[in-house]
């Protein structure tokens, strides 16, 4: 027994597959603007990064990565911390913190910073890129 499809039929088929197709192409258009047009989530990258402030003892740096880069946050005076990118802005080499002295170098140049991120000497031409830091009990929050 043989089924014939009629020329109706095979137009119906036929408008099923090709709507289909480009229902899935339309949708694969559409999504990486979709995407790009949603608010973006705060628990990837964004998320504010949580350090005990047990970790950043009075008058030292503690370091960390920060969306893939390094930074520092400082204690200079009780109870006040801020941070920074620790990417020198001189050539990009990493600072380091200097505790005797109270300022970071980078060891590249010899360019120094003051626990406020301004440039205290050597080729930097600007201050260290300031990181948003607030405290929220135990922790302070950078980001
Ligand atoms: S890279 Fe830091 S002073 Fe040159």
């Amino acid at each position: 027994m043989t089924t014939h499809v009629t020329p109706p039929q095979r137009r119906k088929f036929l408008f099923i597959i090709l709507g289909g197709v480009g229902a899935a192409f339309t949708a694969l258009a559409v999504w990486p603007v979709w995407r790009y047009l949603l608010p973006r989530e705060k628990t990837g990258e964004d998320a504010k990064i949580p350090i005990a402030k047990a970790d950043i003892p009075l008058g030292k740096a503690h370091f960390f990565s920060f969306r893939g880069q390094p930074a520092v946050v400082l204690q200079p005076a009780p109870g006040q911390f801020v941070a920074f990118s620790a990417v020198c802005t001189h050539l990009g080499c990493i600072i380091q913190w200097q505790p005797g002295k109270g300022e970071c170098l980078c060891p590249c140049h010899a360019g120094r910073f003051g626990t406020d991120g301004q440039v205290l000497g050597g080729p930097p031409p600007k201050p260290l890129d300031s990181l948003p830091a607030t405290v929220e009990g135990d922790q302070v929050l950078v980001g």
